[in-house]
């Protein structure tokens, strides 16, 4: 009846993954497992994502403030989660939703005051949660005063914080031709900028300058050198005012490289300038605030991983669509083949995910962590014509994944993805207004989100008759609300499911359901097997691993068939389960 950990699976579910595009590098179940370095809480942590704009609105003028947040910390620690994200709280013009910061050190009025910030910190300390914020550090707002001063045609200290290049009309070299803006001030030259137009780059150099552009700065020039401390202020502004990390916003994007176009310039950069940045803030987080994190908006745990972040989001790449989102629109990295894995009509296809998670996982496993957002305020809500069993199977997914899961606030209700038709505030193009509506707390006026006229709210609520909402899903047991509690919960109290456990895909065919993998930790095994689709579905693994029993820790209670080490398992459609074996 024990265990046999040192069964070499790795032949046969290599055979079962059946697909030879994934290639499953660890198929040997052996309970060892390394937890990358970070402080002690991250290693089982879930994050909860707070959109200050739109969570609780504390003084009725129709946007979600600190405050608000403060009101609802009971809530937000009742749902079980460790730790808390909020976007960007800073001053700003808002023309992308305060991504673009004009004062780095202020919290930006609509939000309270920095006072407000550190009770924030202080009250979520209390409750034993943590709090990190949203670090802007590739690009400023065009109304900060660094680029005011940048854009004036005298010589000062910031005239080299941003990318000018020296001709107000002479195009820059192709690759960097749809990045530049033209004629927006008397200094004679084009700014750089790294998203919106209202958006220029901060200077952090160029990796292979080109000697021809005289404005293309080496990555160890002084002003540039002399911004990057200033952004080192920044953090330790935040993290003595009692911030415990941040989440780094395009992380890969600071250091500039030639031959890169588009897009790429912009989320794809894997520049030693760009990493040593992060490793020098890594290094000073690990002095000055030992328990501190850092996750990065990169969507490349290779470089990511390399000593700069303690994890990375994983969504701006080819795979992460294919799990959740449906739609045919998407930013940034183009259009869905339509198909999305967790979804009842079942035409999904995981193989391509693993694949190319695996392709990053697997040399970055003791390294860091990778996160798999469940939902976020750049895509469309996972709650998009999906039901709330649905999104309990897409849950348990993110929940017993490798890595550390981020999930976004109302997606424990079921929030739905509103229309794109909706107003498409401060740079929320479809379908991210859709996602960024406020909170959906009862069934009051304003869905208890604000006590404004309707017509002064941030966004608009759900109009539905049957919008869910936190106050009705409290008092029914078995609401999304209380099962997303109870899958947070299984998280804490089973090794297994620890964010650094092995993990080791058992079945993952193409075009095919289920898809069970196991995650183990020590002794402690657990298999989760999900079948989002509306067929009953059939896997068929090996296990190579003594038990005498299955233990149902959440889902449904399944009948593993057991032959020799063969074990077939029948699931009927939408259905998971994740078992402990025993
Ligand atoms: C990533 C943020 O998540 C997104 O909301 C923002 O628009 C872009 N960075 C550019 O600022
Ligand atoms: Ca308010």
């Amino acid at each position: 009846m024990r265990h046999n950990f040192t069964s070499c699976l790795s032949v046969l579910a290599g055979m079962l993954l059946g697909v030879s595009s994934v290639n499953a590098q660890s198929t040997t179940i052996t309970g060892n497992c390394t937890a990358p370095e970070s402080p002690e809480w991250v290693k089982s942590a879930v994050f909860y994502q707070i959109y200050p704009q739109t969570y609780y609105d504390s003084n009725g003028d129709g946007i979600g403030d600190l405050q608000g947040i403060i009101l609802k910390l009971d809530y937000i620690k009742s749902l079980g989660v460790d730790a808390i994200w909020l976007n960007p709280y800073f001053e700003s013009p808002f023309c992308d939703a305060g991504y673009d910061i004009s004062d780095y050190y202020k919290v930006a009025p609509r939000y309270g005051t920095n006072d407000d910030a550190k009770r924030l910190f202080d009250e979520a300390h209390k409750r034993g949660l943590k709090v990190i914020f949203d670090f802007v550090a590739s690009y400023t707002s065009i109304e900060s005063k660094w680029f005011q001063a940048s854009a004036r045609q005298d010589t000062n200290k910031f005239t080299n914080w941003y990318i000018w290049n020296d001709n107000t009309w002479l195009n820059p070299p192709k690759e960097y031709q749809d990045a530049f803006i033209k004629g927006y001030s008397r200094r004679n030259g084009q700014y750089m900028r790294n998203f919106y137009y209202c958006q220029p780059a901060l200077n952090f150099g160029f990796a292979l300058p080109d000697t021809n552009y005289k404005w293309q700065l080496p990555t160890n020039h002084p002003d540039v050198m002399a911004l990057r401390e200033e952004m080192k202020n920044v953090v330790r502004f935040w993290m003595n005012l009692g911030a415990d990390g941040f989440r780094a916003d395009m992380a890969g994007a600071l250091a500039k490289t030639a031959n890169v176009e588009g897009n790429e310039q912009f989320f794809n950069t894997h520049e030693d300038a760009t990493k040593k940045f992060w490793q020098e803030i890594r290094d000073m987080m690990r002095k000055e605030y030992p328990q501190s994190f850092m996750v990065s908006e990169w969507s490349y745990p290779k470089a990511a991983l390399e000593n700069c972040f303690h994890a990375d989001f994983f969504h701006w790449f080819d795979g992460y669509n294919d799990l959740f989102q449906k739609e045919s629109w998407r930013i940034l990295n183009g259009y869905s083949q339509g198909h999305s894995y967790f979804d009842v009509e079942g035409k999904g296809n995981i193989t391509h995910f693993l694949k190319n998670y695996l392709d990053q996982y697997t040399p970055t496993k003791d390294k860091g962590y990778i996160c798999l957002p469940l939902g976020n305020h750049d895509n469309a809500r996972l709650g998009n014509n999906r039901s709330a069993t649905d999104l309990e199977i897409i849950y348990a997914f993110g929940i017993t994944f490798p890595g550390v899961p981020f999930l976004y606030y109302g997606n424990e209700i079921g929030m739905r993805q509103l229309p794109t038709s909706w107003p498409q505030v401060e740079g929320a193009y479809r379908p991210r207004n859709g996602a960024r509506t406020p909170m959906q707390w009862s069934n009051g006026a304003n869905l208890g989100f604000s006590t404004a006229k309707a017509d002064k709210l941030y966004l608009p609520v759900d109009t539905a008759k049957n919008a869910p909402n936190v106050e009705a899903e409290e008092k029914d047991p078995s609401s999304l609300l209380n099962r997303t509690r109870k899958l947070i919960a299984l998280k804490h109290s089973e090794p297994a499911l620890a964010n650094y456990a092995e993990f080791v895909p058992l079945y993952a065919k193409e075009n095919t359901y289920p898809f069970v993998y196991a995650r183990a930790n020590g002794k402690d095994v657990v298999i989760v097997v999900l079948n989002p689709s509306s067929k009953e579905a059939t896997a068929t693994f090996d296990v190579n691993y003594t038990y005498s029993k299955t233990a149902v820790l959440s889902g449904k209670d399944l009948k593993f068939i057991k032959k020799d080490n063969i074990i077939t398992v029948n699931v009927p459609g939408q259905t998971y389960s994740i078992v402990k074996l025993k």
